[in-house]
């Protein structure tokens, strides 16, 4: 059974076609790159998989599941790892505090220690989001996603801004991630990215009729 997999997704802004029929299937291990320029539909396409944003029309299946209200879809939230392109944290919670936060809200997490380890985050447990570098920043939204244990990870340009180092560091946290058997579907504007992690790429242009 394929991680991810959409058939014929369509969604429309007014006159905007955001997503212009997507298919796509994502295996499982695998990291799948979406790319493609600002406007594409990236965000939209990605929202729409996680189960943000309806579509208009096509069929998505994750996990073997449909995104439908009730408890199913409580189950399948606490399967994915959800990182968005704008992740907006407290910048008054300390990096701990913020990792417990998003830990409570699952069933089964990893300890904020394991968590903070898998994105060498441990000597800012103390110190507060709001004075945190860009980059680390950015590996605190990746903790955040990752501190449910997913099995499949959603990551919306997860470096854009950062420097060649942060990149890397990044790199790294999702190669460990893969290495564990994890799914990985990331959209980025860096083709050295896409090279160096993914398996496979989909890449789109804006639509507007
Ligand atoms: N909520 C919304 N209301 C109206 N238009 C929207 C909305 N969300 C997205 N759009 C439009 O849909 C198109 C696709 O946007 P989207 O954010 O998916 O692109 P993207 O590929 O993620 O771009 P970027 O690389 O800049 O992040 C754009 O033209 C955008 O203006
Ligand atoms: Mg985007």
């Amino acid at each position: 059974m394929p991680a991810i997999r959409c058939a014929g997704l369509v969604k429309r802004y007014a006159d905007v076609v955001a997503v212009a029929g997507v298919d796509l299937t994502v295996e499982t291990g695998e990291c799948f790159g979406l790319l493609g320029p600002n406007g594409a539909g990236k965000t939209t396409t990605i929202e729409i998989l996680e189960g943000l944003t309806e579509p208009d029309s096509g069929d998505v299946e994750v996990l073997g599941m449909r995104w439908r209200d009730g408890p199913e879809s409580r189950a399948l939230r606490e399967r994915l790892g959800i990182q968005l392109q704008e992740t907006q944290l407290g910048d008054k919670l300390s990096v701990q505090e913020t990792v417990r936060l998003f830990g409570s809200f699952y069933r089964s997490s990893h300890s904020v220690d394991e968590v903070l380890a898998l994105v060498e985050l441990e000597e800012k447990r103390r110190s507060w989001v709001g004075k945190l570098s860009g980059g680390q920043k950015q590996r605190l939204a990746v903790a955040c996603a990752l501190v449910s244990r997913p099995e499949l990870l959603f990551l919306d340009e997860p470096t854009t801004g950062l420097d060649p180092q942060s990149r890397r560091q990044l790199w790294d946290v999702i190669s460990r991630f893969r290495a564990a058997g994890g799914t990985v579907l990331l959209t980025t504007h860096y083709m050295e990215e896409a090279e160096r992690l993914c398996d496979r790429v989909s890449s789109s242009g804006p639509r507007v009729s």
